[in-house]
């Protein structure tokens, strides 16, 4: 029987809540930066996180919930709460380049990386580890740098933000690259995708590995909505609009609910090409990556949902919808 493991895939994880410190920022490259911008061209969603925080802050101490409702929400608030997972991200980053090359990663480049959370979270490990993040768009670079860059102090200066496309070149080969939440999609032609992933396979450093996520599985094709409660009292909505096979195009778009009824329509739209595994595998040594791997989420208690841990496994499990990462080595 097939199982779905779009519910609990990478599980969210309590936010760093480090003071803020006067220190410099976050570096911005290659364009202007409009803290707090609102137009971000596109976002992610990702159908497949779990809610498990680890809530340890005593009841005395915690902090007034905000609530959130369509007029007064942030979607880049309600984006990371919902969509991203940043420490179990890092965590998986450093584990995979440990147990390959048996040494630690300390440079990090994040792709698409909108608001740069992950590498936010990645110089936090400790002052060796440093980081590069590339986005075309100033508005959520900016809005990144004012809420996920001031709250970390000095730990900032150790990121370059470029406001550039994912092809160009980083200002330091990365050990590790990473491309989430399917943003590489955006590339429509084959060509175009393994050009991207060429330029990548030549930018890493020695030894280095290049980190993708891919979601799958029939559901991945199917018109059809999904919607999942957030712990911070919003509903997040992933909502399927269209698949033509013969083309692989698709598109999809976010939508956000409220406990006061109101709803954020279209927070986030996305016109994308997706991709089969087998074809990004393809792409991936053909590009030059002598060895590729993919990791899988295991199974929860329930017999259904994914619990958040990946494994390494060459064929894969047959699910309705899946989001597995693929790993090409240098
Ligand atoms: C879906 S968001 C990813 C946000 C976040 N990194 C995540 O994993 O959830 C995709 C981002 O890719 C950016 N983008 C789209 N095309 C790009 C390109 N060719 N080069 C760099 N960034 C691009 C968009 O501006 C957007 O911020």
């Amino acid at each position: 029987m097939t199982t779905t493991k779009t519910k609990a895939a990478k599980s969210k994880s309590e936010k760093a809540k480090k003071p803020k410190k006067s220190g410099e920022l976050a570096t911005v490259k290659g364009g202007k930066i409009t803290p707090g911008g609102t137009e971000a061209k596109a976002a992610k969603r990702k159908a497949t996180k779990s809610k498990a925080k680890r809530k340890t802050v005593k009841k005395k101490d915690k902090p007034k919930k905000e609530v959130f409702t369509a007029k007064t929400a942030d979607r880049q608030i309600l984006y990371q709460h919902a969509v991203q997972s940043p420490e179990e991200d890092v965590k998986f980053l450093a584990r995979v380049y440990r147990s390959k090359r048996g040494k630690v990663a300390k440079h990090l480049r994040e792709d698409f990386c909108g608001t740069a959370l992950v590498c936010s979270h990645w110089v936090q490990r400790g002052e060796e580890y440093t980081a590069e993040g590339f986005d075309i768009c100033p508005d959520t670079v900016g809005w990144g740098v004012e809420h996920n860059f001031e709250p970390i102090g000095d730990a900032a200066s150790r990121v370059k933000l470029h406001i550039k496309d994912v092809r160009e070149k980083s200002a330091k080969k990365p050990d590790v690259r990473t491309a989430q939440n399917f943003s590489y999609f955006i590339f429509k032609q084959r060509a175009e995708l393994l050009d991207y992933v060429r330029r990548a396979y030549k930018d890493l450093a020695k030894d280095g590995v290049f980190i993708m996520d891919i979601y799958g599985g029939p559901d991945s094709m199917m018109e059809m909505k999904e919607e999942r409660d957030i712990e911070e009292g919003f509903t997040y909505v992933w909502d399927q609009v269209a698949y033509w096979p013969a083309t692989g195009e698709y598109k999809a778009h976010i939508h956000f609910e409220f406990e006061d009824g109101t709803e954020m329509k279209r927070a986030f739209t996305y016109d994308w090409r997706l991709w089969g595994l087998t074809e990004l595998i393809d792409i991936l040594k053909e590009a030059g990556f002598p060895e590729v791997e993919t990791f899988w989420e295991g199974t929860d208690s329930d017999g259904e949902s994914g619990n958040g841990i990946y494994r390494k496994s060459r064929r894969g499990e047959n699910c309705e919808a899946w989001v597995t990462y693929v790993v090409g080595y240098k």
